[in-house]
């Protein structure tokens, strides 16, 4: 079956990012001019999707408004002749069929997932996680290449990069059974292991295809590491029943929830935008030295 869903939760308290997050979820941070969510949902429809299901704090319309029209701001900007940027904010609005679903409480991202069950129905679909900005200008989508991965060998698969051995304890890092090329058959998943326990430095970074089977997995899952519903223990109740991969993605990830890695995306980003060459010239001016 294909993969036409893709659910992107986004209703997470953004913690790390306070007091920034306080009002306004972490998607809706700027990297350089749009917000983080935004490439992630840019990278969904690139990748064949066609119905985004975003999930949405309670409370929270934010992320709503900005894929909403703003007739206000088209007029204004049609009066002053702006005639690209309002073709940009247009195209925003016009980005494809959009579902919102609440999530009422922060129960976690596993809970986040079950939120969309009745709107993905009985069929496999993608999962992103926003502030994994991940890009691969010229070659196909990190969504893509996970689905191409579901339609050769069925079952789910998940997104896997090697992490230096220190940050292991980050992650959730896979116990790989076999590696062919990209493709690496899981035994088991660790959340946030210790640098000594870790079974690999292959780390599940966020982007999924799961099947439907996964929403009873998700109802049956108790609340785990920090009290919340973990999506990784149902991936591997998963595994108990179906195939799960990981795919060693082809592509550059930027971390952008949290504040070093979003500083990290906002630098890289500018030098491949149009003000790439004042952002060169401001690095070069800086005094570096400690
Ligand atoms: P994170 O683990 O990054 O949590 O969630 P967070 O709340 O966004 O950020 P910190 O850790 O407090 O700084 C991973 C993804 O799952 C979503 C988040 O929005 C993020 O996209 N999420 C998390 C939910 O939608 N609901 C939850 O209850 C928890």
């Amino acid at each position: 079956m294909r993969v036409r869903k893709a659910v992107l939760p986004a209703a997470g308290f953004g913690t790390r990012f306070l007091p920034a997050t306080k009002a306004i979820p972490k998607e809706l941070l700027p990297l350089v001019d749009r917000p983080i969510i935004q490439y992630a949902v840019e990278e969904a429809l690139a990748s064949g999707i066609e119905q985004i299901i975003i999930v949405i704090s309670t409370g929270r319309s934010a992320i709503e408004d900005h894929f909403d029209s703003n007739p206000t701001l088209e007029r204004w900007l049609e009066e002053r002749g702006d005639i690209e940027m309002l073709r940009h904010i247009r195209r925003i609005s016009e980005i494809g069929p959009i579902a919102f679903v609440h999530q009422k409480e922060q129960l976690g991202l596993g809970h986040a997932v079950l939120m969309a069950k009745e709107l993905v129905g009985d069929e496999p679909f993608a999962v992103l996680l926003s502030d994994d900005v991940m890009l691969n200008p010229g070659g196909p989508p990190v969504t893509r290449q996970l689905i191409d991965i579901h339609k050769a060998h069925r079952g789910s698969v998940v997104a896997v990069q090697r992490v230096p051995h220190a940050e292991v304890p980050r992650y959730g890092i896979v116990a790989p059974v076999r590696e062919e090329g990209r493709l690496v058959e899981i035994g088991d998943l660790v959340e946030k292991p210790d640098v000594d326990d870790a079974p690999s430095e292959l780390a599940v970074l966020g982007r999924y295809v799961l099947t439907p089977k996964i929403f009873d997995l998700l109802e049956q899952t108790q609340s785990g590491a920090g009290g919340e519903i973990q999506l990784t223990d149902a991936i591997k109740a998963l595994m108990q029943e179906q195939p799960v991969f990981g795919y060693q993605f082809d592509g550059t990830r930027h971390d952008a929830g949290t504040r070093l890695g979003w500083l990290m995306a906002n630098v890289s980003l500018a030098l491949e935008s149009e003000v790439a060459e004042e952002v060169r010239g401001y690095i070069r001016g800086l005094d570096l030295r400690d």
